[in-house]
Protein backbone atom coordinates (compact mmCIF):
# COMPACT_ATOMS: atom_id res chain seq x y z
CA UNK A 1 0.00 0.00 0.00
CA UNK A 2 1.41 3.34 -1.01
CA UNK A 3 1.40 6.29 1.78
CA UNK A 4 3.01 9.41 1.39
CA UNK A 5 3.18 11.96 4.07
CA UNK A 6 2.92 15.40 3.34
CA UNK A 7 3.86 16.79 6.84
CA UNK A 8 1.36 17.37 10.02
CA UNK A 9 -1.32 15.00 9.59
CA UNK A 10 -1.68 15.08 5.75
CA UNK A 11 -0.93 11.06 4.06
CA UNK A 12 -2.25 10.52 0.96
CA UNK A 13 -2.86 6.45 0.46
CA UNK A 14 -2.97 4.87 -3.01
CA UNK A 15 -5.92 7.77 -4.12
CA UNK A 16 -7.48 8.64 -0.32
CA UNK A 17 -6.14 12.00 0.93
CA UNK A 18 -6.36 12.90 4.91
CA UNK A 19 -6.68 15.94 6.26
CA UNK A 20 -4.64 18.36 3.46
CA UNK A 21 -2.75 21.07 4.80
CA UNK A 22 -0.54 21.41 2.66
CA UNK A 23 -0.35 25.77 2.12
CA UNK A 24 1.03 27.57 5.18
CA UNK A 25 2.93 24.21 6.36
CA UNK A 26 6.22 25.92 6.82
CA UNK A 27 7.91 22.60 7.96
CA UNK A 28 6.94 20.84 4.50
CA UNK A 29 7.59 21.94 1.15
CA UNK A 30 4.90 20.10 -0.91
CA UNK A 31 2.64 21.80 -3.31
CA UNK A 32 -1.49 21.31 -3.01
CA UNK A 33 -1.52 21.60 -6.80
CA UNK A 34 0.93 18.71 -7.41
CA UNK A 35 -1.15 16.08 -5.35
CA UNK A 36 -3.96 13.93 -7.02
CA UNK A 37 -6.58 11.56 -5.42
CA UNK A 38 -10.18 10.32 -5.84
CA UNK A 39 -11.66 10.75 -2.19
CA UNK A 40 -10.46 13.64 0.93
CA UNK A 41 -11.05 12.44 4.02
CA UNK A 42 -11.37 15.31 6.82
CA UNK A 43 -11.24 14.30 10.19
CA UNK A 44 -12.56 18.00 11.88
CA UNK A 45 -12.56 21.51 10.77
CA UNK A 46 -9.50 22.54 12.26
CA UNK A 47 -7.28 25.28 9.76
CA UNK A 48 -4.16 22.65 10.17
CA UNK A 49 -7.02 19.43 8.63
CA UNK A 50 -9.23 21.17 6.52
CA UNK A 51 -6.11 23.18 4.71
CA UNK A 52 -6.09 23.05 1.27
CA UNK A 53 -9.17 20.41 1.24
CA UNK A 54 -11.75 22.39 -1.19
CA UNK A 55 -9.00 23.62 -3.43
CA UNK A 56 -7.64 19.96 -4.47
CA UNK A 57 -10.96 18.74 -4.30
CA UNK A 58 -12.14 20.88 -7.21
CA UNK A 59 -9.18 20.60 -9.32
CA UNK A 60 -9.68 16.89 -8.61
CA UNK A 61 -13.24 16.31 -8.71
CA UNK A 62 -12.89 14.22 -5.44
CA UNK A 63 -15.80 13.51 -2.83
CA UNK A 64 -14.97 14.82 0.48
CA UNK A 65 -15.58 12.63 3.61
CA UNK A 66 -16.84 14.67 6.81
CA UNK A 67 -19.15 13.93 9.19
CA UNK A 68 -22.68 15.54 8.39
CA UNK A 69 -22.24 19.24 9.78
CA UNK A 70 -18.99 20.07 7.93
CA UNK A 71 -19.85 18.21 4.57
CA UNK A 72 -22.98 20.72 4.51
CA UNK A 73 -20.46 23.44 4.81
CA UNK A 74 -18.45 21.94 2.38
CA UNK A 75 -21.27 21.24 -0.44
CA UNK A 76 -22.12 24.56 0.02
CA UNK A 77 -18.37 25.36 -1.11
CA UNK A 78 -19.33 23.96 -4.52
CA UNK A 79 -17.30 20.53 -3.48
CA UNK A 80 -18.58 17.13 -3.77
CA UNK A 81 -19.32 15.52 -0.33
CA UNK A 82 -20.44 12.53 1.67
CA UNK A 83 -21.29 13.13 4.83
CA UNK A 84 -21.30 10.76 7.80
CA UNK A 85 -21.05 10.38 11.45
CA UNK A 86 -19.46 8.48 13.89
CA UNK A 87 -19.84 5.12 14.53
CA UNK A 88 -21.02 4.76 10.51
CA UNK A 89 -19.40 2.89 7.40
CA UNK A 90 -18.95 4.03 3.73
CA UNK A 91 -17.93 2.66 0.57
CA UNK A 92 -16.69 4.56 -2.23
CA UNK A 93 -14.58 3.32 -4.55
CA UNK A 94 -12.23 0.83 -3.42
CA UNK A 95 -12.45 2.17 0.12
CA UNK A 96 -14.58 1.41 2.87
CA UNK A 97 -14.30 4.53 5.37
CA UNK A 98 -15.39 4.31 8.66
CA UNK A 99 -15.64 7.49 11.18
CA UNK A 100 -14.45 6.62 14.85
CA UNK A 101 -14.71 8.84 17.48
CA UNK A 102 -11.56 11.25 18.81
CA UNK A 103 -11.31 13.09 21.94
CA UNK A 104 -11.03 16.74 20.62
CA UNK A 105 -12.81 20.37 19.58
CA UNK A 106 -14.48 21.47 16.81
CA UNK A 107 -16.06 24.69 15.59
CA UNK A 108 -18.66 22.58 13.83
CA UNK A 109 -19.82 18.53 13.89
CA UNK A 110 -16.85 16.89 15.66
CA UNK A 111 -13.38 16.22 15.37
CA UNK A 112 -13.43 12.07 14.14
CA UNK A 113 -10.82 9.71 13.55
CA UNK A 114 -10.75 7.26 10.88
CA UNK A 115 -11.01 3.51 9.82
CA UNK A 116 -10.07 2.72 6.74
CA UNK A 117 -9.70 -0.83 4.58
CA UNK A 118 -9.36 -1.14 0.64
CA UNK A 119 -10.09 -4.01 -1.12
CA UNK A 120 -6.86 -4.32 -3.17
CA UNK A 121 -4.94 -4.60 0.12
CA UNK A 122 -5.65 -6.66 3.22
CA UNK A 123 -4.18 -3.79 5.62
CA UNK A 124 -6.29 -1.34 7.76
CA UNK A 125 -5.49 1.78 8.52
CA UNK A 126 -6.57 3.60 11.58
CA UNK A 127 -5.59 7.67 11.30
CA UNK A 128 -6.28 9.21 14.76
CA UNK A 129 -6.91 12.34 13.45
CA UNK A 130 -6.79 14.89 16.63
CA UNK A 131 -7.40 13.12 19.70
CA UNK A 132 -6.64 12.26 23.26
CA UNK A 133 -5.84 8.92 24.61
CA UNK A 134 -8.92 6.75 24.97
CA UNK A 135 -9.51 3.83 26.58
CA UNK A 136 -12.48 2.82 23.86
CA UNK A 137 -9.34 2.34 21.08
CA UNK A 138 -9.08 -1.23 22.56
CA UNK A 139 -12.20 -1.13 20.58
CA UNK A 140 -10.83 0.37 17.28
CA UNK A 141 -7.70 -2.74 17.78
CA UNK A 142 -10.18 -5.44 17.91
CA UNK A 143 -11.18 -5.04 14.19
CA UNK A 144 -7.29 -5.34 13.24
CA UNK A 145 -5.85 -2.25 12.61
CA UNK A 146 -2.15 -2.76 10.75
CA UNK A 147 -1.11 0.68 10.17
CA UNK A 148 -2.21 3.05 13.18
CA UNK A 149 -1.41 6.64 12.15
CA UNK A 150 -1.55 8.55 15.65
CA UNK A 151 -0.33 11.86 17.00
CA UNK A 152 2.80 12.58 19.44
CA UNK A 153 2.81 16.14 19.50
CA UNK A 154 1.16 16.89 22.70
CA UNK A 155 -0.38 20.01 24.00
CA UNK A 156 -3.52 19.69 21.29
CA UNK A 157 -2.91 15.80 20.92
CA UNK A 158 -2.04 12.84 22.51
CA UNK A 159 1.76 13.03 23.56
CA UNK A 160 4.38 10.38 22.75
CA UNK A 161 3.71 8.85 26.28
CA UNK A 162 -0.05 8.37 25.78
CA UNK A 163 0.77 7.85 21.53
CA UNK A 164 2.72 4.70 23.42
CA UNK A 165 -0.64 3.69 25.54
CA UNK A 166 -2.78 3.74 22.67
CA UNK A 167 -0.17 1.41 20.34
CA UNK A 168 -0.78 -0.99 23.81
CA UNK A 169 -4.77 -0.66 23.50
CA UNK A 170 -5.12 -1.04 19.44
CA UNK A 171 -2.10 -3.74 18.52
CA UNK A 172 -1.18 -2.56 15.57
CA UNK A 173 1.90 -4.23 13.23
CA UNK A 174 3.14 -0.72 12.69
CA UNK A 175 2.76 2.95 13.49
CA UNK A 176 3.46 6.38 11.84
CA UNK A 177 3.82 9.25 14.27
CA UNK A 178 1.83 12.35 13.27
CA UNK A 179 1.28 16.27 14.42
CA UNK A 180 4.56 16.88 15.82
CA UNK A 181 6.54 19.78 15.23
CA UNK A 182 4.92 21.78 12.81
CA UNK A 183 4.19 24.60 14.80
CA UNK A 184 5.44 25.26 18.38
CA UNK A 185 3.96 23.61 21.58
CA UNK A 186 4.12 20.46 19.72
CA UNK A 187 7.50 19.53 19.72
CA UNK A 188 8.25 15.38 19.91
CA UNK A 189 11.11 13.34 19.40
CA UNK A 190 9.96 10.86 16.77
CA UNK A 191 13.01 8.57 17.40
CA UNK A 192 12.72 8.49 20.77
CA UNK A 193 9.10 7.46 20.38
CA UNK A 194 10.52 4.68 17.76
CA UNK A 195 12.75 3.41 20.25
CA UNK A 196 10.62 2.93 22.84
CA UNK A 197 7.08 1.42 21.11
CA UNK A 198 7.04 -2.21 20.70
CA UNK A 199 5.92 -2.61 17.19
CA UNK A 200 7.76 -1.46 14.28
CA UNK A 201 7.42 2.86 13.44
CA UNK A 202 8.14 4.04 10.12
CA UNK A 203 8.99 7.81 10.48
CA UNK A 204 8.17 9.90 7.44
CA UNK A 205 10.21 12.73 5.92
CA UNK A 206 7.86 15.31 4.62
CA UNK A 207 6.88 14.64 0.89
CA UNK A 208 7.88 10.79 1.44
CA UNK A 209 6.01 8.22 -0.31
CA UNK A 210 6.74 4.47 1.01
CA UNK A 211 5.43 1.08 0.41
CA UNK A 212 4.25 -0.10 3.98
NI1 LIG B 1 -7.60 20.06 15.88
MN1 LIG C 1 -4.56 19.68 14.73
Amino acid sequence: MKITHFGHSAFLIEDLLIDPFITGNTQCKANAEDIACKIICVTHDHPDHIGDTIDIAKRNDATVVAVHELALGLQKEGVKTEGMNIGGMIEIGDWKIKMVKAEHSADVGRAAGLVLANSQYDKTVYHAGDTGLFGDMVLIGEEGTHIAILPIGGRYTMDETDALRAVDLLQPEIVIPMHYNTFPGIEADAEEFARQCVVPVEIFHCGEEKEV
